[in-house]
């Protein structure tokens, strides 16, 4: 597929500057870095694999006013490819945006609203997995005293927000071993995020991050990741907190690292590989996701969460498992542009079928 003007589209944060195209940012003498909350910006990195491809990409940021949106409208791209996360500083408004684009009949890669929404709301995500029989944590979520839903469940507990990602509101104090404890991190999720809290049981084990791609019937997924945090210290728990994910500074960044997962049995993976699907495709995730996965000790695989448009970076762990499967970034990324033309071509077809 070559030659499409593809649109890369992302939202601003705060502390940051506009993504330019090289040549003008060249031109512009602009050598200074934004400062990043991400360590590298996937859209970068896109925008480059997508020219070697032969496409035109370019940039638009979306940054909370009005006339951000309406100029996409007026962008004339082939294709979207969708990196927004939040609007206008909201983190759960990324499935309005997705919904806009469906809107204005702008075809985009990855999730669509549904998707969005169904994965965000971890609360509403586990009680969906519950129905499909697909393994999750046992919990509990409540909001300022009122509980939503509680299942008998026994300490070590770990309290998150129910909608946030990027680890945030996750660390060292929210793995939580008293009813003390769990009382004040509660507290302290409904102050920081104006959030219920949802209280899980807290899983001891390998963690394990399922790439899916595809989308229902056709998704498939490519080689286990595994991010080894075994090497953290023996006083913290063994969590993917946000020094983890982010702080490079950190000893907890550096004593831990992702890599294709090794010495699992076949039947463990088989079983893992299932669960991922079955997440993946019970929250209508498309074109390509990841599935956050603990195995604990006796075998057991339990989803905690389902990544719809997860982080593209050539670092990230979905391009890991691509390249574990021999398929190198620029590969990747002409797959998800494949998978979202070819979503757009259907539908075409299945409109044009229908008014005969
Ligand atoms: N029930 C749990 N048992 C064990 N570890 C957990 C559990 N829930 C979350 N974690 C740890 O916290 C990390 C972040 O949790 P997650 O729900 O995936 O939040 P985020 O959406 O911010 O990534 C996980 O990758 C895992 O290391
Ligand atoms: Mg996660």
């Amino acid at each position: 597929m070559d030659g499409l003007k593809i649109c890369i589209l992302y939202e601003l944060n705060e502390d940051e500057a506009p993504s330019v195209e090289p040549e003008r940012a060249a031109r512009n003498g602009n050598g200074r870095r934004p400062r990043r909350r991400k360590p590298v910006h996937d859209r970068d990195e896109i925008f480059e694999a997508l020219t070697r491809l032969g496409h035109q990409p370019f940039y638009h940021a979306l940054d909370g006013r009005p006339a951000t949106l309406t100029a996409v409208a007026k962008c004339d791209a082939d294709l979207i490819f969708n990196l927004v996360e939040s609007y206008g500083g909201n983190d759960t408004r990324d499935m309005n945006v997705a919904a806009y684009l469906d809107l204005l009949g702008i075809p985009y890669t990855g999730a669509g609203p549904h998707a969005l929404y169904l994965a965000q709301d971890k609360s509403l995500a586990k009680k969906i997995f519950a129905f499909h029989a697909i393994q999750t944590p046992f919990f509990a979520t409540s909001y300022r005293g009122r509980l939503d839903h509680a299942h008998d469940i026994s300490f070590p507990l770990i309290v998150k927000p129910a909608s946030e990602d990027g680890s945030i509101g996750i660390d060292a104090g929210a793995v939580v071993s008293s009813v003390k404890e769990l009382m004040e991190r509660i507290h302290y999720v409904h102050e920081q995020f104006n959030s219920p809290a949802l209280v899980e049981e807290y899983i001891e084990g390998r963690e394990i991050y399922a790439a899916v791609w595809g989308s229902c019937e056709s998704a498939e997924v490519l080689p286990l990741i595994e991010l080894d945090l075994s090497k953290l210290s023996k006083d913290a728990p063994r969590i993917a907190c946000r020094d983890v994910k982010f702080n490079k500074e950190t000893e907890a960044y550096k004593l831990t690292k992702s890599a294709p997962a090794e010495d699992l049995d076949e039947e463990t993976t088989a079983q893992i590989r299932e669960t991922a699907l079955a997440a993946y495709n019970a929250l209508k995730l498309r074109d390509y996701g990841r599935i956050d996965i603990r195995l604990k000790e006796d075998g057991q695989v339990y989803v905690i969460e389902a990544n719809p448009n997860p982080w593209l970076s050539a670092q990230a762990e979905f391009a890991m498992a691509a390249k574990a499967s021999g398929i190198n970034y620029a590969e990747m990324i002409a797959r998800i542009v494949g998978l979202a033309m070819a979503r757009e071509s259907t539908e075409i077809r299945a409109v044009a079928l229908a008014r005969g």
